[in-house]
């Protein structure tokens, strides 16, 4: 990705003050998904970024990790796989609970939707406390899959995503665009 691209990117971001609560500084990706340029341009490094760490599949987490990851792949011609609040998905799911600051959470995957032999890229807009994409790679490799890495638009990199994910991503590449 050029320098240009990364500024034009940035430029798209939109810091939100005090929300969703008070402290909290929200980075709102919406002008970047308004603007054709900038999105086509995203959706291009993330599909790159797939090619090159070999992916054959691509999960999107949800629910922003949807819009970027359903043109990811798209463009890399390869399948999209959600990964989805509990729920949600009609059929047999694998569910994975983790902790967020208060409590729990969990996710869920259709089990048929990744195999053993897929090579699964994992794509979201934000890595902050890294425990949503931590979940995503513990469900890829239930599955019996294997992980190709995760890319994200943006890592806030003072929440120690990064060091969580680190010990579950096993040598497979964060990329933060
Ligand atoms: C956000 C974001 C990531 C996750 C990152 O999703 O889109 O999926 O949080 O946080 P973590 O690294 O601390 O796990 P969230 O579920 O808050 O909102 P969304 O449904 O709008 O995507």
């Amino acid at each position: 990705m050029t320098v240009t691209t990364r500024e034009l990117l940035l430029s798209r971001i939109r810091d939100v003050a005090d929300y969703p609560i008070p402290g909290v500084t929200f980075k709102d990706i919406t002008p970047l998904l308004a603007d054709p340029e900038a999105f086509t341009a995203l959706t291009g490094a993330l599909a790159e970024l797939c090619v090159r760490h070999g992916a054959t599949k691509i999960v999107g987490l949800e629910a922003r990790g949807f819009i970027l990851a359903a043109p990811v792949a798209v463009t890399a011609k390869l399948g999209f796989v959600p990964v989805r609040k509990a729920g949600k998905l009609p059929g047999a799911t694998l569910s994975q609970a983790y902790e967020l600051e208060y409590g729990t959470a969990e996710i869920e995957v259709h089990a048929e939707d990744l195999l053993p032999g897929d090579r699964v890229m994992v794509i979201d807009d934000v890595l902050a406390t890294g425990g949503t994409a931590e979940a995503s790679l513990e469900l890829i490799r239930r599955a019996g899959a294997d992980v190709a890495g995760v890319a994200v638009l943006m890592e806030l990199g003072f929440l120690g995503g990064r060091a969580r994910l680190e010990p579950a991503l096993a040598g497979a590449p964060l990329e933060a665009l």
